[in-house]
Order: C-alpha cells, then structure tokens, then sequence
C-alpha cells in the first residue's frame, strides 16, 4: 500500500492503473477510521480493480467554532486498517496540498444545503461538495463510497454529480452500529461514560419511528412528536432538529412515503450527533 502526500503522487499513480485499464473506486474520509469507514473500503475492495482511501481533516467544513483542532486522528492506525482492507493508495495531504492561501473557488449548492444540518451548519456543505469535486478531480475514480449516516452528505453528493455531469458512481452503504444501536462515528470518542449511556436516545428514537411506520403509521407529524418525546426523556440530551423530509429534496413532507427521509441531530452534553433511516 503506497501512502500520497501530494496531489502529483496520486495523479501519477492513477495514471498508471488507467494505462492497465484498471478501475479506480474512492473512499473519502476524514480518518479516524472505524466499522462504518471499513464498510465502505470493503465495499469499494469487490467492486473495483484499485482503491484509494482519502484521510482528510477539511477545514473548509467546520466553521471557526466546531470540532476542527480537536477532531480525532491516528494516522498509524488508519494506515494500519486500511492496509489490511486492501486499500491500494492512501491521500493524505496536508491542507496546504489542498488549498493554495489565495484558494477562492468553491462548489456550493442551493436547497439541498440549506435544510437539517446546513441550518446549524450553515457553510459545511460547501466545503463538502468543494473538497469532494476537489478529490474526485484528483483521483478520477469510476466510482465513490458514502456512508448512509451522513444521510443529506449522500443526497447531496448524488445531486452534485448529476448537475455538474460528473461521471461518477455513487454507492452509498447502510449505517454501521455498535451492538447498542449507536451509530459508529468518529465522534463518539468524545463521549464520557455517562454521555456514551445516554447517547443511545438517538438510535432508540430512529427505532421508534422505525417501527411505526412499519406498523403502518403515515402522518410523519405524529411520527416526528413521538421521536421528539423520545428524545426529551433523556436528560443529558438537546435536540438540534428531528425532521421527517423527502429523501431526495430533503424538504419536510406530511405523509411519510418512499424515499422519506426521518433524521436527527442530537447534542448530547457538547457532542453534536446524528443518525437517521430512511423509508
Ligand atoms: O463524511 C466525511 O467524512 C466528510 O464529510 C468527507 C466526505 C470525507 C469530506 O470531507
């Protein structure tokens, strides 16, 4: 497994699997890899002939008061998993490889960004969908892997790649869970034991509404009034948004019908999570 600093190293690389005619499949992550990523990399490992795993902690989506200094890291490690998986080719630049200090052209998107996260997150996707068209230029893959989690991230990657004809597959992968139901993200590690415990709230509500709407329920305002209720039972819990919308539009809708779309953010102490499922 070769490990890229420099969007040259990559370039030359990928060059040489198209000249073996070889397929090339993406997995984009901000590292600090668990099951969820390793879904994806196993996932891209039997659909493709070369895979490259990007570990990059993007600046450009957090806003100066999030997460970015203390995001989790452990390059070792991930290299470590990634080598087992099959990875061929990590990326890993510095954020100097990737944005030049007078860097001033972005991708943004209308709508789609602006509903669930993007009202609290207000420029996060912008540096999504920049860094990943900047990733996909790179690599030119035939194919990329998202998680369901970051079930708008995947929306919106989708839409994208549809308006700017980019000629990429798009594969999103179900949510991976611990054995308690929570959902795997790298940011869990910042849960203390008490706040690990009531974190659960978040997948029982989406079980919740889950089960309702398999035992028939439609009216997506009762359904998002009892994963509310759910929710405020959990004292260490604060809701950021519990919203039930199309799986495409991400607008709210009334009757829940597929694709619809039931997700939440969830601050437990000062933990932002989130999860979902989709209809
Ligand atoms: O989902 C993530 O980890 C990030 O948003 C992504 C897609 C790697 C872009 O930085």
């Amino acid at each position: 497994m070769q490990i890229a600093y420099t969007v040259k190293e990559v370039r030359e690389q990928v060059k040489a699997w198209r000249k073996e005619g070889l397929s090339v499949g993406l997995v984009p992550t901000m590292g600090y890899l668990h099951e969820g990523h390793a879904s994806l990399i196993k996932k891209a490992v039997e659909d493709n002939d070369r895979v490259v795993t990007s570990i990059f902690v993007n600046p450009t989506q957090f806003a100066p008061t999030e997460d970015l200094e203390a995001y989790p890291r452990d390059m070792e490690k991930d290299s470590k998993l990634c080598e087992t998986l099959g990875v061929d080719l990590i990326f890993h630049p510095e954020p100097e490889e990737m944005y030049a200090p007078d860097f001033c052209t972005w991708v943004d998107m209308d709508v789609l960004s602006k509903t669930l996260c993007g009202k609290s997150r207000p420029i996060h996707f912008r540096g999504v969908c920049t860094v990943v068209s900047k990733l996909f230029h790179i690599v030119t893959p035939d194919r990329a892997y998202f998680g369901q989690k970051d079930a708008q991230q995947l929306a919106i990657i989708r839409r994208m790649v549809r308006d700017l004809n980019m000629d990429i597959e798009i594969v999103g992968c179900p949510i991976v869970r611990e054995e308690d139901g929570l959902a795997k993200s790298s940011r869990n590690t910042y849960l203390n034991e008490e706040e690990r415990k009531a974190a659960l709230i978040l997948s029982q509500s989406i079980f919740l509404g889950q089960k309702m709407v398999q035992e028939g329920e439609t009216d997506a305002a009762k359904i998002k009034a009892a994963m509310v209720e759910k929710i405020q039972s959990e004292p260490l819990a604060r809701i950021d948004y519990v919203e039930i919308v199309d799986g495409l539009s991400m607008q709210p809708v009334d009757t829940v019908q597929s694709p619809t779309l039931a997700a939440i953010a969830v601050y437990i102490g000062k933990t932002r999570l989130i999860d979902n499922f989709i209809v």
